[in-house]
Protein backbone atom coordinates (compact mmCIF):
# COMPACT_ATOMS: atom_id res chain seq x y z
CA UNK A 1 0.00 0.00 0.00
CA UNK A 2 1.41 3.49 -0.67
CA UNK A 3 0.51 5.32 2.29
CA UNK A 4 1.48 8.85 0.33
CA UNK A 5 -0.75 8.33 -2.36
CA UNK A 6 0.74 10.37 -5.41
CA UNK A 7 2.54 12.62 -3.61
CA UNK A 8 6.71 12.08 -4.28
CA UNK A 9 9.94 13.90 -4.14
CA UNK A 10 8.80 15.20 -7.86
CA UNK A 11 6.56 17.24 -6.23
CA UNK A 12 8.92 19.62 -4.62
CA UNK A 13 9.54 22.27 -7.19
CA UNK A 14 13.66 22.51 -7.10
CA UNK A 15 13.67 24.11 -10.39
CA UNK A 16 11.51 27.39 -9.11
CA UNK A 17 14.45 29.44 -7.66
CA UNK A 18 11.87 31.74 -6.29
CA UNK A 19 10.24 28.99 -4.09
CA UNK A 20 13.49 27.11 -2.91
CA UNK A 21 15.35 30.50 -1.68
CA UNK A 22 11.47 31.47 0.02
CA UNK A 23 11.70 28.08 1.79
CA UNK A 24 15.10 28.25 2.46
CA UNK A 25 14.39 31.69 4.59
CA UNK A 26 11.87 29.78 6.42
CA UNK A 27 13.61 27.30 7.38
CA UNK A 28 16.52 29.28 9.08
CA UNK A 29 13.61 31.71 10.49
CA UNK A 30 11.97 28.83 12.14
CA UNK A 31 15.73 27.20 13.04
CA UNK A 32 16.05 30.64 14.78
CA UNK A 33 13.06 30.39 16.73
CA UNK A 34 13.52 26.62 18.03
CA UNK A 35 17.33 28.07 18.94
CA UNK A 36 15.72 31.09 20.34
CA UNK A 37 12.97 29.10 22.69
CA UNK A 38 15.03 26.63 23.62
CA UNK A 39 17.60 29.22 24.61
CA UNK A 40 15.57 31.36 27.38
CA UNK A 41 13.93 27.71 28.35
CA UNK A 42 10.55 29.10 26.98
CA UNK A 43 9.59 25.69 26.15
CA UNK A 44 7.64 24.96 29.25
CA UNK A 45 5.89 28.07 29.74
CA UNK A 46 4.68 28.30 25.90
CA UNK A 47 3.28 24.42 26.07
CA UNK A 48 1.65 25.07 29.80
CA UNK A 49 0.86 28.90 29.32
CA UNK A 50 0.32 29.47 25.50
CA UNK A 51 -0.68 26.09 23.48
CA UNK A 52 -2.96 23.94 25.94
CA UNK A 53 -4.28 27.42 27.45
CA UNK A 54 -8.01 27.77 27.47
CA UNK A 55 -8.25 31.19 28.82
CA UNK A 56 -9.79 33.23 26.33
CA UNK A 57 -7.40 36.00 26.39
CA UNK A 58 -4.58 34.19 25.66
CA UNK A 59 -6.76 32.23 23.01
CA UNK A 60 -7.29 36.41 21.58
CA UNK A 61 -3.64 36.87 21.48
CA UNK A 62 -3.24 33.45 19.85
CA UNK A 63 -5.42 34.03 16.87
CA UNK A 64 -4.17 37.74 16.80
CA UNK A 65 -0.39 36.33 16.58
CA UNK A 66 -1.36 34.25 13.60
CA UNK A 67 -3.16 37.02 11.83
CA UNK A 68 -0.55 39.05 11.19
CA UNK A 69 2.25 36.17 10.83
CA UNK A 70 -0.13 35.41 7.85
CA UNK A 71 -0.35 39.51 6.94
CA UNK A 72 3.21 39.49 6.16
CA UNK A 73 3.03 36.17 4.40
CA UNK A 74 -0.04 37.69 2.13
CA UNK A 75 1.53 41.09 1.97
CA UNK A 76 4.89 38.83 0.66
CA UNK A 77 2.48 37.99 -2.39
CA UNK A 78 0.94 41.13 -2.86
CA UNK A 79 4.88 42.47 -3.12
CA UNK A 80 4.98 39.85 -5.76
CA UNK A 81 1.88 40.67 -7.77
CA UNK A 82 2.42 44.29 -7.61
CA UNK A 83 5.67 44.14 -8.88
CA UNK A 84 4.84 41.46 -11.63
CA UNK A 85 2.26 44.17 -12.85
CA UNK A 86 4.52 47.05 -12.83
CA UNK A 87 6.87 44.61 -15.22
CA UNK A 88 5.09 43.39 -17.33
CA UNK A 89 4.16 46.07 -19.05
CA UNK A 90 4.29 46.74 -23.46
CA UNK A 91 5.68 43.38 -24.52
CA UNK A 92 7.57 42.27 -21.58
CA UNK A 93 6.37 39.38 -20.07
CA UNK A 94 7.58 39.95 -16.49
CA UNK A 95 9.17 37.68 -13.96
CA UNK A 96 6.51 35.39 -13.17
CA UNK A 97 4.91 32.91 -15.53
CA UNK A 98 1.72 33.01 -15.72
CA UNK A 99 0.66 29.87 -13.66
CA UNK A 100 2.73 30.81 -10.82
CA UNK A 101 1.05 34.47 -11.28
CA UNK A 102 -2.21 33.03 -10.69
CA UNK A 103 -1.35 30.42 -7.83
CA UNK A 104 0.44 33.82 -6.01
CA UNK A 105 -3.02 35.60 -6.61
CA UNK A 106 -5.00 32.50 -5.24
CA UNK A 107 -2.44 31.91 -1.87
CA UNK A 108 -3.04 36.31 -1.60
CA UNK A 109 -6.55 35.74 -1.49
CA UNK A 110 -7.39 33.13 0.56
CA UNK A 111 -4.40 33.73 2.78
CA UNK A 112 -5.52 37.36 3.39
CA UNK A 113 -9.45 36.64 4.05
CA UNK A 114 -9.33 33.05 5.63
CA UNK A 115 -6.51 32.95 7.64
CA UNK A 116 -5.61 36.79 7.95
CA UNK A 117 -8.96 39.06 7.96
CA UNK A 118 -10.70 36.16 10.13
CA UNK A 119 -8.39 35.11 13.01
CA UNK A 120 -8.03 38.80 13.61
CA UNK A 121 -11.49 39.26 13.90
CA UNK A 122 -11.96 36.46 16.14
CA UNK A 123 -9.08 37.01 18.30
CA UNK A 124 -10.43 40.81 19.07
CA UNK A 125 -14.38 38.56 19.75
CA UNK A 126 -12.43 36.22 22.09
CA UNK A 127 -10.82 39.20 23.79
CA UNK A 128 -13.44 41.59 24.64
CA UNK A 129 -16.96 39.31 24.32
CA UNK A 130 -16.70 37.04 27.97
CA UNK A 131 -15.55 40.89 29.36
CA UNK A 132 -18.26 42.15 27.85
CA UNK A 133 -21.17 40.39 29.40
CA UNK A 134 -19.41 40.07 32.38
CA UNK A 135 -18.29 35.75 31.89
CA UNK A 136 -15.51 33.91 33.24
CA UNK A 137 -14.91 32.85 30.23
CA UNK A 138 -16.56 31.38 26.87
CA UNK A 139 -19.14 29.22 27.24
CA UNK A 140 -17.07 25.87 26.21
CA UNK A 141 -13.58 26.33 26.93
CA UNK A 142 -11.70 23.95 25.57
CA UNK A 143 -13.18 23.87 22.51
CA UNK A 144 -11.96 27.28 21.80
CA UNK A 145 -8.46 26.13 21.92
CA UNK A 146 -9.44 23.09 20.19
CA UNK A 147 -11.10 25.86 16.94
CA UNK A 148 -7.75 27.67 17.60
CA UNK A 149 -5.74 24.87 16.92
CA UNK A 150 -7.79 23.87 14.02
CA UNK A 151 -7.59 27.11 12.12
CA UNK A 152 -3.80 27.42 13.10
CA UNK A 153 -3.32 23.54 11.25
CA UNK A 154 -5.39 24.42 8.17
CA UNK A 155 -3.25 27.87 8.04
CA UNK A 156 -0.08 25.48 8.07
CA UNK A 157 -1.38 23.05 5.33
CA UNK A 158 -2.45 26.20 3.01
CA UNK A 159 1.33 27.21 3.56
CA UNK A 160 2.72 23.73 2.96
CA UNK A 161 1.73 23.54 -0.76
CA UNK A 162 3.83 26.62 -1.11
CA UNK A 163 6.75 24.42 -1.29
CA UNK A 164 4.93 21.09 -2.01
CA UNK A 165 2.90 20.26 -5.37
CA UNK A 166 1.05 23.70 -5.98
CA UNK A 167 -1.25 25.79 -5.16
CA UNK A 168 -4.64 26.50 -6.50
CA UNK A 169 -4.98 28.55 -10.09
CA UNK A 170 -8.60 29.24 -9.55
CA UNK A 171 -9.11 32.61 -7.30
CA UNK A 172 -9.76 32.22 -3.72
CA UNK A 173 -13.48 31.80 -4.18
CA UNK A 174 -12.49 28.47 -6.35
CA UNK A 175 -15.94 28.62 -8.25
CA UNK A 176 -16.19 25.70 -10.59
CA UNK A 177 -15.93 25.21 -13.62
CA UNK A 178 -12.32 26.51 -13.11
CA UNK A 179 -12.00 24.29 -9.79
CA UNK A 180 -13.41 21.11 -11.65
CA UNK A 181 -10.64 18.47 -12.59
CA UNK A 182 -11.10 19.25 -16.32
CA UNK A 183 -10.12 23.00 -15.34
CA UNK A 184 -8.20 22.35 -12.93
CA UNK A 185 -6.29 18.85 -13.22
CA UNK A 186 -3.13 19.04 -10.86
CA UNK A 187 -3.23 18.74 -6.82
CA UNK A 188 -3.54 22.76 -6.04
CA UNK A 189 -6.99 22.43 -5.18
CA UNK A 190 -6.95 19.54 -3.25
CA UNK A 191 -4.78 21.36 -1.12
CA UNK A 192 -6.93 23.86 -1.13
CA UNK A 193 -10.08 21.92 -0.45
CA UNK A 194 -8.55 20.27 2.83
CA UNK A 195 -6.56 23.23 4.14
CA UNK A 196 -10.74 24.94 3.90
CA UNK A 197 -12.10 21.72 5.22
CA UNK A 198 -9.68 21.91 8.54
CA UNK A 199 -10.00 25.04 9.21
CA UNK A 200 -13.96 25.67 8.90
CA UNK A 201 -14.28 22.34 11.47
CA UNK A 202 -12.54 25.72 13.74
CA UNK A 203 -15.19 27.57 12.39
CA UNK A 204 -17.94 25.26 12.98
CA UNK A 205 -16.75 24.22 16.58
CA UNK A 206 -16.15 27.73 17.31
CA UNK A 207 -19.66 28.61 16.75
CA UNK A 208 -20.70 26.26 19.48
CA UNK A 209 -17.38 27.67 21.84
CA UNK A 210 -19.62 31.19 21.91
CA UNK A 211 -22.83 29.31 22.80
C1 LIG B 1 -0.94 44.94 1.78
C2 LIG B 1 -1.41 45.53 0.73
C3 LIG B 1 -2.06 44.76 -0.38
C4 LIG B 1 -1.70 44.80 -1.68
C5 LIG B 1 -0.54 45.60 -2.30
C6 LIG B 1 -2.58 43.92 -2.40
C7 LIG B 1 -2.51 43.67 -3.76
C8 LIG B 1 -3.34 42.84 -4.45
C9 LIG B 1 -3.23 42.53 -5.86
C10 LIG B 1 -2.16 43.12 -6.80
C11 LIG B 1 -4.21 41.67 -6.17
C12 LIG B 1 -4.46 41.02 -7.52
C13 LIG B 1 -5.26 41.91 -8.40
C14 LIG B 1 -5.34 41.35 -9.80
O1 LIG B 1 -4.37 40.70 -10.30
O2 LIG B 1 -6.40 41.55 -10.42
C15 LIG B 1 -4.99 41.42 -4.97
C16 LIG B 1 -6.08 40.60 -4.90
C17 LIG B 1 -6.80 40.36 -3.74
N1 LIG B 1 -6.52 40.85 -2.48
FE1 LIG B 1 -5.00 42.09 -1.99
N2 LIG B 1 -3.48 43.37 -1.52
C18 LIG B 1 -3.21 43.86 -0.27
C19 LIG B 1 -3.89 43.57 0.90
C20 LIG B 1 -5.02 42.77 0.99
C21 LIG B 1 -5.77 42.52 2.21
C22 LIG B 1 -5.43 43.14 3.57
C23 LIG B 1 -6.79 41.67 1.88
C24 LIG B 1 -7.88 41.04 2.72
C25 LIG B 1 -8.04 41.18 4.00
C26 LIG B 1 -6.68 41.40 0.47
C27 LIG B 1 -7.53 40.58 -0.24
C28 LIG B 1 -7.46 40.34 -1.59
C29 LIG B 1 -8.39 39.48 -2.32
C30 LIG B 1 -9.57 38.70 -1.71
C31 LIG B 1 -7.96 39.48 -3.65
C32 LIG B 1 -8.60 38.73 -4.83
C33 LIG B 1 -7.97 37.37 -4.93
C34 LIG B 1 -8.77 36.49 -5.86
O3 LIG B 1 -9.67 36.97 -6.57
O4 LIG B 1 -8.49 35.28 -5.87
N3 LIG B 1 -5.59 42.06 -0.04
N4 LIG B 1 -4.42 42.12 -3.93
Amino acid sequence: MNLLGKLSLDAIPYHEPIIMITLAVVAVAALLLVVFITKNKFWGTLWSDWITSVDHKRLGVMYITLALVMLVRGFADAIMMRTQLAMATSGDPGYLPPEHYDQIFTAHGVIMIIFMAMPFMIGLMNIVLPLQIGARDVAFPFLNNLSFWLTAGGAVLINLSLGLGEFAKTGWVAYPPLSELSFSPSTGVDYYIWALQISGLGTCSRRLTFW
